[in-house]
């Protein structure tokens, strides 16, 4: 392939990844922008492949052999509920891959930069290697929080933000000493020389950024955590983009500033749906330890009380209106086909059913919305929180099926909750709340919830499948 076809094919494939993420951004055509990023995905390999560049074909071969086939194992075996560590460890290959590059690159012997062009090439190194080397670690150990490998609380080291800082600076002198062992004159030109200095800057820069992933998503405590995925997908991107500048790829280029950027959107809309600052929780100054009691008045919180699904199925039969929450306990439980025939049959009785769907959900962006679509629950009936909130105090009948955070009343009621500030579903102002889940345990963020002790709540204890059908069974 030319140079000319090689362009084309990359502008098609970048028109395809600004298609698929489009597509991506409503329900009703995100199978569409799947598709369309499948397609760009395979021309922008292909192309890769077919640059006259490219001739170690049978490294190649081997190698997408061995990771594609390892990549589709691990994506058929993957339960839903896993999703959302997958995608945090797919990010750290790609911080992984950025360290890789950036290291193969400085050290390539037939890298010919001088003067300035070298002063820039150097510097795209040394950012990517960077920005790689903190999305790695980073997002292993939110690999390991999401997946329980890791505990969710928030780590707080004495003088943390002084270490942050210090790991700042630390990397700016670096660059400054790194740029300063570029060779000057007549070896300026041999690329061989004068890079064992480089290196070793290289390598002490790429450990205080593994340092500083860990410490970063340590600090940063459990409701916090889909703040640090999006931000890691944003960061995900910015490697990808900077190993574009190094291998000169204008492909990975337009990609990694689209993943970045999309990345730092949806940082920007989590950190909104839970009413929190972005540097204030990258800097773990939010969701540390409670700043009051954890437990909000545990003596006067009174008694939970019990109900079974008999009880809740005539509880729908006489109410007009029903509002359903799911959480990340109906993906554990696969309760969402249950949960769609539940709904077909109040709706068919005439009661008004609809959704409601809280921004953080579950442990990943659209969790819910994905779960709901793929047991063919209407887009129409699922809103989101801003949608429905007023409505809740007009609503009959509220089922929260496996949700725990994102219906905290002490997220506005208790200002030392380390929720305190995030925005909930107030299910509580519906006339009959229905809490589906096994225990009295607490969720993601590790806050007591007293909405479980309100006077109009009551405890369906079970699993959420189970429960969803005992209620079927009931109707
Ligand atoms: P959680 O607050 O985590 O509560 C889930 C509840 O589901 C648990 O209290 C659990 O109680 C229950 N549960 C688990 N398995 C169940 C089963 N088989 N049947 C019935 N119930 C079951 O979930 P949420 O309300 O969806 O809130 C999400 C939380 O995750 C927030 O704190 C959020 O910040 C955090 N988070 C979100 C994301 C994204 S991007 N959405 C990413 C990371 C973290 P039992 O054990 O008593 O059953």
């Amino acid at each position: 392939m030319n140079e000319g076809m090689i362009t084309s094919a990359y502008i098609i494939a970048a028109i395809l990844f600004i298609l698929s993420l489009s597509g991506l951004s409503k329900q009703e055509t995100a199978g569409r922008g799947n598709q369309f990023g499948i397609a760009g995905m395979a021309i922008a390999v292909l192309a890769t492949i077919m640059n006259s560049d490219v001739n170690a074909y049978g490294v190649l071969l081997v190698t997408i052999g061995v990771g594609g086939g390892i990549g589709a194992y691990l994506a058929r075996r993957v339960e839903m509920t896993q999703m959302p560590e997958l995608v945090a460890i797919l990010h750290s290959f790609v911080g992984l891959a950025a360290v890789l590059v950036g290291f193969a690159t400085y050290l390539d012997p037939e890298s010919n930069y001088v003067g300035t062009e070298r002063t820039i090439h150097d510097v795209e190194i040394y950012l990517g290697v960077l920005i790689g080397a903190l999305t790695f670690t980073g997002s292993v150990i939110a690999f390991g929080k999401l997946s329980g490998k890791v505990t969710s609380k928030a780590l707080i080291l004495p003088g943390r933000h002084m270490l942050n800082i210090g790991i700042g600076v630390a990397c700016a002198i670096l660059l400054v000493l790194f740029l300063g062992t570029a060779p000057e004159g007549a070896a300026a030109a041999d690329a061989s020389i004068g890079k064992g200095a480089g290196t070793f800057i290289l390598i002490l820069m790429t450990l205080l950024a593994f340092a500083f992933g860990v410490h970063m998503v340590m600090a940063i405590g459990g409701a916090d955590m889909p703040v640090v995925i999006s931000m890691l997908n944003s960061y995900s991107g910015w490697a990808a983009a900077a190993t574009g500048f190094m291998l000169s790829n204008d492909l990975l280029i337009i990609v990694g500033a689209l993943v970045g950027s999309s990345g730092a959107i949806l940082s920007y809309i989590m950190c909104r749906a839970m009413n929190r600052k972005f540097f204030s929780v990258i800097m773990g100054g939010w969701g540390d330890a409670p700043k009051g009691p954890a437990v909000e008045g545990e003596e006067e919180q009174g008694e939970a009380v019990a109900i079974n699904a008999d009880e809740v199925a005539q509880l729908c039969k006489d109410a007009e209106s029903v509002v359903i929450v799911p959480g990340y306990g109906m993906a554990v439980a696969h309760a969402q086909h249950p949960v769609s025939e539940l709904t077909q049959k109040l709706k068919a009785a005439g009661i008004n059913v609809r959704f409601a769907i809280h921004p953080v959900a579950g442990r990943m962006p659209g969790h819910m919305n994905v779960l709901l679509a793929e047991a063919n629950v209407p887009y129409d009936l699922v809103l989101e929180m801003d949608e429905i909130n007023e409505d809740l105090s007009s609503t009959d009948v509220v089922i929260v099926i496996g949700a725990n955070d994102i219906v905290n009343p002490a997220a506005l009621e208790n200002p030392n909750s380390p929720i305190a500030g995030m925005p909930v579903l107030e299910v509580w102002n519906a006339k009959q709340v229905i809490v589906s889940k096994r225990s009295m345990a607490t969720g993601y963020a590790g806050v007591e919830n007293p909405l479980f002790f309100r006077e109009n709540t009551r405890m369906l204890f079970g699993d959420a499948k189970e429960s969803v059908n005992g209620i079927l069974a009931n109707l």
